[in-house]
């Protein structure tokens, strides 16, 4: 069971902190009481300055999608009607259960952890559990976490306690009626945040029980601004190419642009469009799409050579060719019978590689077929 008590790491670091204050204090008992005073704050000074040090170093290696997960709901992006709602419930002091929709990387944990955050401040660690339904243990140790915790008095103001559980669709439907029973016994005590990616995974007592929020992929814009963000707090330089690539590449999920353009930042500190096609392990639509053009006008042998330089140069699997193929052929400008066809043999010849049949053979007769798509009327 993957338990982030939010302030887990903050605790042990204070752990430590206070042992070493402790070594020092003892120390200092043998000598007078004023050389103790003195050495006593030099030595807390240097302790400090040590903490300091050990939280910049922790920063250094924190990956960027925790550095800059918003810690308000004020700092998330976008999904602007869901952060309005959450706002209303703090500022009522009260909350529904909450079911959270929605593809990867677009704020469904960071929006929970900051209602959280807003709910109880400080106080968070006691009041706030995080919880993952796809951790093999099962529906039993989810329940009996929640037991544990709903279980403990806790004195807050509002009376209730925040259970988050992320990937809830995981569940088969009779852990989530057990889960249903779970939540229905504590809920005077405790809310649940349900997390997923689909929702009619989500059985109907559940569904109807719950508050539903769906989040969508983030705009050009919101991805954008993100970007803009860490590029000035990290001083790097991104061109206005590579901000397209990566909100491209992107396709909306956050967690996917930070994690490209920390890759990126890696490498090098001035990052254009090619240093994020490649780190992505993706062609730029641009080549993909001189490729299909060159193939479907019978270039077969300069479509072929191209294709291969750009497989290889970006380390891009053959699924991860057609895929994009498949982009760029639904945005080919041709009659529909045709891009019908396409569309088609791309389709057949994804089924042969997801079989395993050969790379490299798969990818040049499918770029075979392109041509052929002109004779159909
Ligand atoms: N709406 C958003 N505003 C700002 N940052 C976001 C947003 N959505 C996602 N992110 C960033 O992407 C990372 C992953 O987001 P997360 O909330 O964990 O996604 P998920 O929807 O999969 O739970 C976060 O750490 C955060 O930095
Ligand atoms: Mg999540």
């Amino acid at each position: 069971m993957a338990e982030h008590s939010h302030k887990g790491h903050h605790e042990e670091h204070h752990t430590s902190h206070h042992a070493s204050h402790h070594a020092t204090h003892h120390a200092a008992h043998h000598t007078t009481h004023h050389e103790s005073h003195h050495k006593e704050s030099k030595a807390l000074a240097e302790e400090e300055k040590e903490e300091e040090k050990m939280k910049e170093k922790r920063e250094e290696f924190l990956p960027w999608v925790e550095k800059y997960r918003p810690k308000t709901l004020d700092e998330v992006i976008g999904q602007d009607s869901i952060v309005e709602a959450a706002k209303a419930f703090v500022k009522k002091g009260e909350m529904p259960h909450l079911l959270f929709s929605g593809p990867p990387g677009v704020g469904k944990t960071t929006v929970a952890l900051a209602i959280a955050h807003e709910f109880y401040g400080d106080d968070i660690a006691s009041n706030f559990l995080e919880l993952n339904a796809s951790d093999e243990r099962g529906i039993d140790v989810v329940r009996g976490k929640i037991k544990d915790f709903a279980r403990i008095i806790t004195m807050n103001k509002y009376g209730f306690k925040i259970i988050f559980l992320d990937e809830a669709d995981a569940l088969t439907p009779d852990a989530q009626h057990a889960l249903r029973r779970t939540m229905e016994i504590y809920s005077d005590v405790t809310r649940m945040i349900l997390s997923c990616n689909y929702s009619s995974k989500i059985i109907p007592p559940i569904q109807s029980r719950t508050a539903i929020f769906r989040f969508s992929p983030l705009t050009e814009d919101d991805v954008k601004k993100m970007i803009e963000k860490i590029a000035k707090a990290e001083k790097l330089d991104v061109t206005e190419k590579a901000m397209d690539a990566l909100y491209y590449i992107s396709e909306g999920d956050m967690r996917k642009a930070i994690n490209t353009l920390q890759g990126a930042a890696f490498i090098s500190k001035k990052i254009d469009d090619e240093l994020v096609y490649k780190i992505a392990s993706r062609a730029s639509p641009k080549a993909i799409r001189e490729i299909a053009k060159l193939a479907y006008e019978g270039k077969f042998e300069e479509a072929r050579k191209r294709l291969d330089t750009v497989r290889v140069h970006m380390g891009m699997s053959g699924e991860d060719i057609v895929l994009q193929l498949y982009s760029e052929v639904l945005n080919m400008d041709i009659p529909d019978e045709q891009k019908a066809f396409l569309i088609d043999k791309v389709g057949e010849y994804n089924f042969r590689l997801v079989e395993g049949a050969n790379e490299k053979i798969q990818i040049d007769a499918l770029l075979a077929q392109f041509p052929l798509a002109k004779k159909q009327k």
